[in-house]
């Protein structure tokens, strides 16, 4: 007989079903701050379920000699779609790219052509998303147009606001009107970045010829007026600073509580590295002495999230004269695999790495991945220290076709799980584009500060 439909509801609630075990991952695993041989039990729908041992009979992948780390989050890229450049980048190629890397999810950035400042540009962007991106990707929104603030906030995935102009940024706000917004916008709940730069600082020369000038045109002292501007930011808000340059920012910063992100290119690079306009890059490149006092800071663990500002501009567009050429980078392909290279060579450890680039990234977006530990998300890396490659922009995924960091060393993944899926196996591309639009879920976090 069958049962009346009340009383097989109150019973499945009684008994969850749980999900089957899909996949054994297994192998030294980046787990609780060390590396331990473990199994990774994923279920079928792409979660954590177990890690330990595992006496379930599923597939099984063991890694052997390589080691597994939870893939990274990269807060900050620009895929240029829509509107271009196409030859740059798009959607499809940012990400695939972004999986190669061991990048899992993306903060895609508003500054896409129609600029993302209303819900309906928002939403044309999130349909081009689904089935073209190969990894998960949130979106920025800018909250420049203030009858659309409150409807964005309930859609996008973050705000992104410039203080001063930059590619694809013709006007900023002016900066003694940042409190009052920083106000508004912290009672709509949604994480704020901010391009902090203050353009009343910006000064000769006026037409910059090499990175050099490009830094006393746009100096140090402009990014800690920005930085002066956020001082009373309300303590709701999720506040977060891209791309600082100097141990400076990074001391200010810390001591107000206010997240915040570095590059690569300015961890690793300075205006005497940069080799004409293929390192121009707002904010710019810095001495080397200051470079060096920022690596030193982020090896001690200070800098909270490493991201690329992957801005992808085209290769023709890198023999422009200086003053011409765009400002941007790509990296998004090269972040991970960068700073891996630097764990190899000892100058830097593992868990500041992981900490930077996986764990405090995807919980300043609210998403339960970064970590391997069960109910996370099975966003997992293979990673064999012993396989060095040499940069080459030719070779990389990004449609651009370049990278600053031309035969730098590298340490790619070897495999990219997304959910529990191979998608990059023996360092190539073997996924589909199934990536989600992805919003914050603060039941993994909290409103406020993290550290
Ligand atoms: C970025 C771009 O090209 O979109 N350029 C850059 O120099 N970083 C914009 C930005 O983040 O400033
Ligand atoms: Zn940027």
């Amino acid at each position: 007989m069958v049962p009346p439909p009340a009383r097989r509801a109150r019973s499945r609630e009684a008994e969850p079903v749980r999900p089957r075990t899909a996949s054994i991952l297994a192998g030294r695993a980046w787990i609780g701050g060390r590396l331990q041989p473990v199994e990774i039990a994923i279920d079928e729908d792409g979660r954590i379920q177990s890690v330990g041992k595992v006496r379930v009979g599923a597939p099984r992948h063991d890694v052997g000699d390589a080691v597994i780390l939870p893939a990274a989050t990269d807060l900050h890229v620009h895929f240029r779609d829509p509107g271009g450049p196409a030859d740059a980048e798009s959607l499809a190629t940012g990400t695939v790219a972004a999986a190669l890397g061991g990048v899992a999810l993306v903060g895609e950035m508003p500054n896409t052509l129609p600029p993302v400042t209303d819900v309906a540009t928002l939403e044309e962007k999130a349909a081009r998303v689904r089935g073209h991106a190969a990894i998960d990707v949130l979106l920025y929104a800018s909250p420049t147009v203030a009858r659309e603030r409150v409807a964005l906030a309930r859609t996008a995935g973050a705000f992104k606001l410039y203080l001063s102009p930059t590619t694809g940024i013709a006007a900023a706000p002016p900066l003694d009107s940042v409190p009052g917004l920083l106000r508004e916008l912290a009672e709509l709940d949604l994480p704020l970045s901010v391009h902090a730069e203050d353009p009343g600082r910006f000064g000769a020369p006026e037409r910059p010829r090499d990175a050099a000038e490009w830094d006393a045109h746009r100096p140090v002292p402009a990014e800690l007026a920005a930085l002066d501007s956020l001082a009373n930011a309300p303590v709701r808000l999720r506040l977060h600073v891209a791309h600082i340059t100097t141990a400076r920012d990074v001391a200010r910063l810390r001591e107000r509580a206010i997240s915040f992100e570095a590059t690569p290119h300015h961890l690793l690079l300075s205006v005497r590295s940069a080799p004409g306009s293929l390192v121009k890059v707002n904010p710019p490149l810095r001495s080397e002495a200051e470079r060096v006092a920022l690596w030193e800071a982020f090896r001690r663990g200070e800098v909270p999230c490493l991201a690329s500002d992957h801005a992808p501009h085209p290769a023709a567009e890198r023999s422009l004269p200086f003053d011409r050429a765009p400002s941007g980078v790509p990296g998004v392909e090269t972040m991970l695999p960068l700073l891996l290279s630097r764990v190899r060579s000892g100058e830097v450890d593992l868990p500041t790495v992981i900490r930077a680039a996986c764990d405090r990234p995807a919980r300043w977006f609210g998403q339960p991945h970064g970590r391997i530990a069960p109910g996370h998300r099975a966003h997992l890396i293979v990673v064999d220290f012993r396989s060095r490659t040499k940069l080459e922009g030719k070779r990389l995924h990004s449609a651009c076709g370049w990278t600053p960091f031309e035969g730098w060393e590298a340490i790619l993944p070897r495999e990219h799980y997304r959910d529990g899926v191979r998608v990059v196996d023996a360092g190539e591309y073997v996924g589909s584009p199934n990536g989600r639009v992805v919003r914050p879920e603060f039941a993994h976090g909290k409103l406020g500060r993290p550290d």
